[in-house]
């Protein structure tokens, strides 16, 4: 790593460049900074540019939260003042709520019994409702049980309005200006790492990118235990990422390879970023770090990998960064293997740690030809 070790003698900041005044916090989404991260994940000289989503005010989902209650109003399904309601682990109520204040609505975000306490006063301090159910469905686990309750609440409530992140084509064209950052940012970017959970992200900033590069690899990164990519449900202690449904925001075409991530490769990846490079982030920004130093270890030099990270640590310090935490599940003491294991087929056994399968297709066996090409266009 270069020694930060300024020339000049004047305080670090002062020769950055002095931004607008924001005159609404919706002002302050994107234009995120990139931070080039290399050791331990590679050796000098190699590495990836990491987007930190993390300094949107709320995170990532600050983009489709405004963008998809934007096109609910302007297409008339969401009148104005009628309440939103919508299921989320988090980070999409944070954008939400700032979508929610932007326009005028009242938010409730329905989560699980896994959201962090402070995840849950941030929201509640932001001035959303937060209804946690209580038990998982018997088939369809944590997200299934929230999707239900959703639907309770909005038959409840007439006019109400549910953006649906898992299905909303809004959530994956909210990230065009996402990829039109990175272009300017980075130029040519041939390998795209991102985290999964609804799927939007990587949808949206890969079509976007490939407009410019058309041979981008996307490299998606699961969860272990979510069925995303065709692996069975199996318990899940990291959130953000992963699934227990299979959400059609997902664009499986649009994919080079997966690698499905456990917990502790998570921990260990996010707990040596914020050591080594000061910027880390919860369960997604781990693994996608995980994966992006190994595409940065594995491909040939110059290859311009770019990383995206959904989210800063904050939210994480009771979990990820807590000692006795981690003790207490396991999570702490090894270092993950230099290599994913490889599987031919996403179904060809249960992973249990860091594995990767260079055969992408919908478990559902879905046509999503067009999805990509699609995205953006609404
Ligand atoms: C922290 C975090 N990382 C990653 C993801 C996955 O992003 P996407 O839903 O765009 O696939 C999410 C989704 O909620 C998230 O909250």
């Amino acid at each position: 790593m270069d020694p930060f070790l300024l020339e000049s003698l004047a305080p670090v900041g002062a020769d950055a460049p002095v931004s607008p005044i924001a005159r609404r916090p919706a002002h302050l989404v994107g234009n995120t900074p990139i931070l080039w991260i290399d050791e331990p994940f590679a050796p000098p000289g190699r590495g990836f540019h990491a987007k930190l989503e993390g300094a949107n005010p709320g995170g990532i989902k600050d983009r489709p939260g405004l963008h998809m209650i934007r096109e609910a109003r302007r297409r008339g399904d969401l009148a104005p003042g009628a309440p939103i309601v919508e299921s989320s682990s988090g980070t999409l109520g944070l954008g939400l709520a700032l979508a929610g204040l932007t326009y005028g609505h009242p938010v409730t975000v329905v989560t699980d019994q896994g959201m962090e306490v402070s995840m849950f006063r941030l929201l509640t301090a932001l001035g959303a409702h937060v209804d946690q159910v209580a038990a998982p469905h018997p088939d369809g686990g944590w997200q299934q049980a929230r999707r239900e309750r959703v639907a309770e609440l909005l038959g409840g409530a007439p006019g109400a309005y549910c953006p649906d992140q898992y299905h909303n084509p809004d959530n994956t064209a909210a990230y065009r200006p996402l990829a039109a950052e990175l272009l300017a940012q980075l130029g040519r970017i041939d390998v795209l790492v991102a985290a999964v959970g609804t799927g939007g992200h990587s949808a949206g900033i890969a079509a976007g990118l490939r407009e410019r590069c058309p041979g981008l690899r996307l490299i998606g990164v699961d969860a272990v235990g979510s069925t995303i990519f065709g692996q069975p449900a199996g318990p899940r202690l990291m959130r953000g990422l992963g699934s227990s449904i299979h959400p059609s925001n997902v664009d499986y075409q649009a994919f080079t390879e997966v690698h499905w991530v456990a917990p502790a490769e998570a921990v260990w990846a996010c707990r040596q970023l914020a050591r080594r490079h000061y910027a880390s982030g919860g369960w997604s920004v781990g693994a996608v770090a995980l994966v992006a130093g190994w595409a940065a270890r594995t491909y040939p030099a110059g290859t311009r990998i770019a990383a995206v990270f959904p989210d800063g640590p904050h939210r994480y310090l009771e979990t990820i960064y807590n000692d006795a935490w981690c003790r207490e599940h396991g999570l702490l003491g090894s270092e993950p293997p230099p290599q994913p294991d490889e599987i031919a087929e996403p179904d060809e056994c249960v992973v249990t740690g860091w594995t990767r399968c260079s055969r992408v297709r919908d478990p559902l066996g879905r046509e999503t030809a067009t999805k990509s090409a699609k995205a953006g266009t609404r």
